[in-house]
């Protein structure tokens, strides 16, 4: 048993028991525990993953999926103390339905908070709203953060080194604070523990139609979409929505879903236009290991206009120009395919005959018009929409 942690895990629970297990002060009690003696500091990462490995002497471990991999470091009946290591680590927009503090061991990452403004739950198991930023900010190797459980802390993390490690004192579970909603922005809340079977099974079978390349695919999915109610609808509109942009079947389907229900169906289309970008850049994410272009990618990911785009950039990288910055990035992530170069998920045009060296030109001369907001010129059009309607987009909001 590490030494460190069975201390700070002792410190809380006397300091918590003086305080009658109060739900209320156990973060800002965690906190102050992890930042008068922090782990960073504190903890040599090499003695504790040899101590772990060799010692069996540990607390009891759980079955946990978060984390890579999490161990449990201290372990009582009111809370426990996690190590969580994250290799390629970006969470979902989530909330808790447990509360305590979390310390940036090793590492450093994106951490963005976001409210749901004007929620309305339309099962216990889905909500729409308007999911808006309220705060992002690089967090450094040291810095600790309370967690409250429930919709007062809805937030992200976009881990940029590998790997990033973090300690969280929480406990086991709030009653009364769930579900742990996931959000999909900009309108929808799910709850990811929620186990529909019969939608499982539907998603598993259409996966077989897919396979099989079956004629009636859309066909079933249109049914589908005007008998089934809301939230097992949007259901499925996410799982074939890919297959449907492959089939041409999905302006119409989604216009099916959107007559079916109306207001509520507003936010869909872009809540699920928005999913696939992100789930692109979590894709990049997997390949691209320079903390430069990570923290790219993360700032693409989280942030929602140029003004904190800029602002995040001076404030990690002082002295230089968020627009060279841009441009040096989008340099080295140009790619060869073999129908010519992309930049991320913006491929140039096959409409426009040049040679690889003019593409990687005009890519970067273009880019630089788009972020300057200067004119396009007509033979850059094609090239401009296939910038701004990437992954890049967010940078010219
Ligand atoms: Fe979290």
């Amino acid at each position: 048993m590490n030494t460190y942690f069975e201390k700070l895990g002792r410190t809380v629970l006397e300091r918590w028991r003086q305080q009658n297990f109060s739900l209320e002060l156990f973060p800002e009690l965690a906190r102050i525990a992890m930042d008068e003696n922090p782990p960073s500091e504190n903890v040599d990462l090499e003695e504790m993953v040899h101590e772990f490995l060799a010692n069996d002497d540990q607390p009891q471990q759980g079955h946990s999926g978060f984390g890579q991999p999490e161990l449990v470091a201290f372990n009582d009946q009111r809370f426990y103390i996690q190590i969580l290591f994250w290799m390629e680590g970006t969470t979902d927009i989530h909330q808790h339905e447990f509360s305590g503090a979390f310390h940036v061991m090793q590492g450093s990452s994106v951490h963005s908070e976001f409210e749901f403004a004007g929620a309305k739950s339309i099962t216990p198991h889905l909500r729409v709203g308007d999911l808006q930023l309220k705060k992002i900010e690089l967090l450094e190797t040291g810095r600790t953060i309370p967690i409250t459980s429930g919709r007062a802390c809805i937030h992200s993390l976009f881990h940029l080194d590998t790997p990033s490690v973090t300690v969280v004192v929480r406990t086991h579970h709030d009653p009364g604070t769930g579900p742990q909603y996931n959000y999909l922005p900009p309108h929808i809340a799910i709850d990811p523990i929620h186990a529909d079977a019969l939608t499982m099974r539907r998603k598993q079978l259409l996966d077989v139609l897919e396979n099989l390349d079956h004629p009636s695919y859309a066909a079933h999915v249109r049914e589908m979409i005007e008998t089934l109610d809301f939230e097992r609808g949007f259901h499925t509109l996410h799982h074939t929505m890919d297959r449907l942009m492959a089939l041409g079947e999905w302006e119409s389907i989604l216009e099916l879903f959107q007559n079916k229900h109306g207001e509520l169906a507003k936010g869909v289309a872009d809540t699920l236009v928005e999913y696939l970008r992100r789930e692109y850049i979590t894709q990049m994410r997997h390949h691209i290991d320079h903390p430069e272009h990570r923290f790219f990618l993360a700032l693409l990911m989280n942030v929602q206009n140029r003004k904190d785009i800029d602002a995040l950039i001076i404030k990690r990288y002082p002295g230089n120009s968020p627009t060279e910055m841009i441009l040096s990035w989008a340099e080295e992530l140009i790619e060869p395919t073999e129908f010519g170069l992309t930049l991320l998920d913006a491929a140039f045009p096959e409409s426009i005959d040049v040679d690889m060296d003019t593409q990687f030109y005009l890519l970067l001369e273009v880019l630089r018009n788009a972020l300057e907001s200067n004119a396009i010129p007509a033979e850059q059009v094609e090239i401009h929409k296939a910038i701004t309607s990437s992954c890049l987009r967010l940078l010219f909001t």
